[in-house]
């Protein structure tokens, strides 16, 4: 399975903080913190289609990277107390590949695919009487021995998640029956998941370093966590036993973190749109050109952010930097007329 941090990279580092994130990962709804709607409405739900010994309806997960889909995919099937097999839409080449995983699934299991808006569209249509009827219908054979097989499968619930929902068919995103909108968790969410990951690690943190931490990590449990790693090491080599709030603060100031959680990119972002286009409008386009990132990864990761805490606006021409974004970069508010 790939998920957008593994394409654009592979080093062993990352193979190590995969392996982090996977003994984060929190198991049961219970211990699953934040996303409160999300997860009021999955409860009823999982408890209905147990009830009913029936496959669970099926789920789309949709929500900038890090805010816990692949987590929360898996928190369900436990809940449920089914199996869970995993892939994502880039990693199913062939019509095949999908019918074999459907086929090897029991009654009630999970299927989950990540990053589902980038299944090709071949692929899509098969999902389609996957998902409604529960059969496939599949062409074998070349030439002359080409014949249509029908292949019935067990009922069972898909779990899909995506960074743009946008970017969905309209026939697919309607056959789901459940759709979840993920949320950027508050300061007090991530300051417990802070905490809880510390436990993890077997080290302590202060507080008021907790909270420094949580107010920085752009509402995101994969930037708190990274940020966790790197402010221990800080603290480790100091010496400390409990993880200071100086020693959080100056970690973040070497990373490069501001004090509104910005990173480089999301600065270099601001700073292309008021230095480089008067403060805009810019299109998405120019702004990926201009910071070497990804249209997707601008337009799911960076800039969800950003428009949220009101650091650009969107217009119908293209982005536009706030009077909030020149402060923060320490640029003099131009007169706008
Ligand atoms: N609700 C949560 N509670 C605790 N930790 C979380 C939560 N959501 C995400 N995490 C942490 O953040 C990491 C990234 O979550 P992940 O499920 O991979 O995000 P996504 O699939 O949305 O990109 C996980 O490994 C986990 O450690
Ligand atoms: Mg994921």
């Amino acid at each position: 399975m790939k998920n957008q941090d593994e394409i654009t990279s592979s080093s062993t580092s990352d193979q190590v903080e995969q392996a982090m994130e996977v003994s984060l990962r929190p198991q049961s709804l219970k211990d699953y913190l934040g996303q409160e709607k999300v997860k009021r409405e999955l409860a009823i739900y999982i408890k209905a289609a147990k009830q009913r010994d029936e496959a669970l309806d099926h789920v789309l997960l949709y929500g900038p990277p890090g805010l816990g889909k692949t987590t929360l995919a898996f928190v369900i099937a436990n809940e449920l107390g089914v199996h869970l097999k995993s892939t994502s839409g880039p990693a199913i080449e062939k019509a095949g590949d999908l019918v074999a995983l459907l086929s090897d699934l029991e009654p009630g299991d999970v299927l989950f695919i990540d990053e589902i808006h980038r299944l090709a569209k071949p692929i899509e249509e098969v999902l389609y009487s996957a998902m409604e009827d529960y059969y496939v219908d599949i062409v074998i054979g070349e030439g002359e021995t080409t014949h249509a097989v029908h292949v019935p499968l067990p009922p069972f619930t898909l779990v899909g998640a995506t960074t743009l929902a946008g970017q969905l068919s309209a026939p697919l995103r309607d056959r789901f029956g459940i759709v979840e909108h993920m949320e950027y968790y508050t300061v007090d969410e991530l300051e417990q998941i802070v905490e809880r990951s510390s436990e993890v690690f077997h080290a302590t943190i202060a507080d008021d370093a907790a909270h420094e931490l949580a107010r920085r990590s752009r509402g995101t449990p994969r930037v708190a966590n990274r940020l966790l790693k790197r402010v221990r090491d800080f603290a480790q080599v100091k010496g400390e036993q409990t993880i200071s709030y100086e020693t959080t603060k100056n970690a973040l100031h070497q990373l490069q973190v501001d004090d509104e959680g910005l990173n480089q990119t999301d600065r270099k972002l601001l700073r292309t749109i008021i230095e480089g286009y008067g403060g805009g409008p810019v299109g998405i386009r120019t702004l990926a050109a201009n910071v070497g990132e990804d249209i997707e990864t601008i337009g799911s990761l960076y800039e969800p952010y950003l428009l949220q805490h009101g650091f650009i606006l969107l217009t119908p021409r293209g982005r536009i930097a706030t009077e909030k974004a020149y402060l923060q970069l320490g640029f003099p508010i131009p007169h706008r007329d």
